[in-house]
């Protein structure tokens, strides 16, 4: 019998972990398995079988007569296949919401906004399957129209990560889906029975509806799948969100074959503090930003810089917060708890680990520093000063609840340090001056593809695009105009007239 969550969606104690289109699941065994586990038990949740070759070819084979299909579907009909999906969401969030904090480790509060998250962006590209605008452009030439058109690009490749196990796939798929492509899911090994519930959920909507398959999954149980997958020239766009060091490895791959690709990577995350901030704020959004999913978004606080002059005031307090935080450490499907455990073991090594370099560096804990002795991957959100922002270990992004706090005198100099780190994801300020807050926003200011004023650098909403320079990889998804990297854009010049004239007055007589 598998857990209750589980049963809810149907998830057997042994499920495939492919979706091949046409209502089916593969029933092949021999490409592997994975293990999901309970990150606040350390048990093992249920089996779930990896994808063979044959699932994979199988598969893409069917996603593209999906697409043969599906491109020729009007955009604001493809809307309407996006806006089920939405609703079959919203019905199901409470499950859902409750088994990303069972498979990820996450608070239950967050697993359901996540799927708050994914039903927003599904709203969202509702809307946009209307507004998928090209412009008309002024021809040089008489009796000339000009014109772009927004086509769709084919198969969406999305990679996700354990962190955002549901959200960062619909940020991609429903965005992709209006656009007139189909997408081929491949989650974190850490996550495929969310992964699995949320195919369910999507894919039964559609069919009800008599949608064709928009979306499919698979799964690869360290095989070389991933790999194929990112090299098939069958498939034009790869998103993908993770590590850095893997991300470079993709973005390569992808390139070499003229690929597209979407990178979510690393981030190192700052918040400036300056001798003017309202400090009622600034502190709620330091310990959420570090603590929070357990220090494991890709826009988790890792380095504050606070004002000289506030500096020992801001320390103390933190500390205090975070000793609070300590007591609401445990299971992250109860109610009242605050922090989760870390989503595996190896984590855990690598929180340990950062210490460990931390205090060889000169580094002082001021709280926390250690792993807790009882079942699952739980640590203690920790707080480091007396480092130098060029130490290795802060210019190191550690997915883990660490936090690194160091003084500063001039704001120059601070947002030079903020910036002087390898990533570029998300930054802010807390301020009431003005001039300190454009200072920050100015060309000169943040280097980072998100940068706030007076609140944090996590919780982005999914109107604005998300994403980040340098190693973070430079995509962008989500909100904005974040949909046009899942078009291609076509340039149409029509001549009406009965004449030939050429561009830029070139005559060619004979
Ligand atoms: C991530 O950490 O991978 O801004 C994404 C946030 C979320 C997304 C984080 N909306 O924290």
């Amino acid at each position: 019998m598998s857990h209750p969550i589980l049963q809810a969606f149907g998830i057997d104690a042994a499920h495939s972990g492919t979706y091949l289109g046409q209502g089916e699941w593969a029933q092949s065994r021999d490409g592997g398995r994975l293990i999901p586990v309970n990150p606040a038990s350390g048990e093992a949740l249920a089996e779930v079988w990896g994808s063979t070759a044959a699932d994979y070819a199988l598969l893409v084979e069917r996603a593209q007569a999906s697409f043969a299909e599906w491109r020729s579907v009007p955009a604001p009909r493809r809307g309407e296949a996006v806006r089920l999906c939405g609703e079959a969401l919203r019905r199901h969030k409470d499950a859902l919401g409750s088994l990303v904090a069972l498979e990820m480790g996450k608070i239950k509060a967050e697993g359901d906004g996540e799927v708050q998250e994914m039903i927003d962006i599904a709203d969202f590209a509702v809307g946009q399957s209307r507004m998928l605008y090209g412009n008309s452009m002024h021809s040089e030439r008489p009796g000339h129209r000009m014109y772009e058109q927004w086509h769709p690009l084919g198969l969406v490749g999305v990679v996700s990560a354990f962190n955002f196990p549901v959200a960062v796939w619909a940020w991609n798929a429903m965005l992709a889906a209006i656009c007139g492509n189909i997408t081929l899911w491949k989650p974190s090994p850490k996550t495929p029975l969310t992964a699995i519930a949320t195919l369910k959920i999507c894919n039964e909507a559609l069919r009800e509806a008599g949608f064709p398959d928009i979306f499919y999954l698979f799964n690869d149980a360290a095989t070389e799948l991933a790999q194929d997958f990112v090299d098939d020239k069958r498939i034009p766009l790869i998103s993908f969100t993770g590590s850095t060091r893997i991300g470079r490895l993709v973005g390569e791959r992808v390139a070499r074959r003229m690929g597209r690709s979407l990178l979510e990577l690393g981030g190192n995350n700052a918040i400036i503090v300056d001798a003017s901030a309202d400090l009622k704020l600034a502190i709620p959004a330091i310990v959420f930003g570090a603590v929070g999913t357990c220090g494991q978004r890709c826009t988790s606080t890792r380095r504050v810089f606070v004002h000289r002059s506030i500096f020992d005031n801001v320390v103390e307090t933190l500390v205090s917060a975070y000793r609070q935080v300590e007591s609401k450490i445990g299971d992250p499907t109860e109610d009242g708890t605050l922090m989760g455990p870390l989503n595996s073991q190896a984590s855990v090594d690598a929180y340990l680990d950062a210490i460990e370099q931390a205090k060889a560096a000169g580094g002082r804990i001021r709280t926390g520093g250690a792993a807790l002795d009882r079942p699952g991957f739980f640590v203690l959100p920790t707080l480091v000063t007396d480092l130098e922002n060029s130490a290795a270990i802060v210019q190191a992004e550690t997915f883990a609840p660490i936090l690194y706090v160091m003084p500063y005198d001039e704001l120059d100099e601070a947002i030079a340090m903020q910036n002087d780190v390898p990533q570029g994801l998300s930054s802010a300020i807390f301020t009431q001056d003005l001039k300190a807050a454009e200072r920050f926003l100015a060309a000169s200011g943040s280097d980072c593809g998100i940068a706030n004023v007076n609140i944090g650098t996590s919780g982005a909403e999914i109107g604005g695009a998300f994403g980040g320079e340098k190693d973070t990889g430079g995509g962008r998804e989500s909100g904005s105009d974040a949909w046009k990297v899942y078009m291609r854009r076509q340039t149409n010049t029509i001549n009406y007239s009965d004449a030939l004239p050429l561009a830029q007055g070139i005559k060619f007589e004979w």
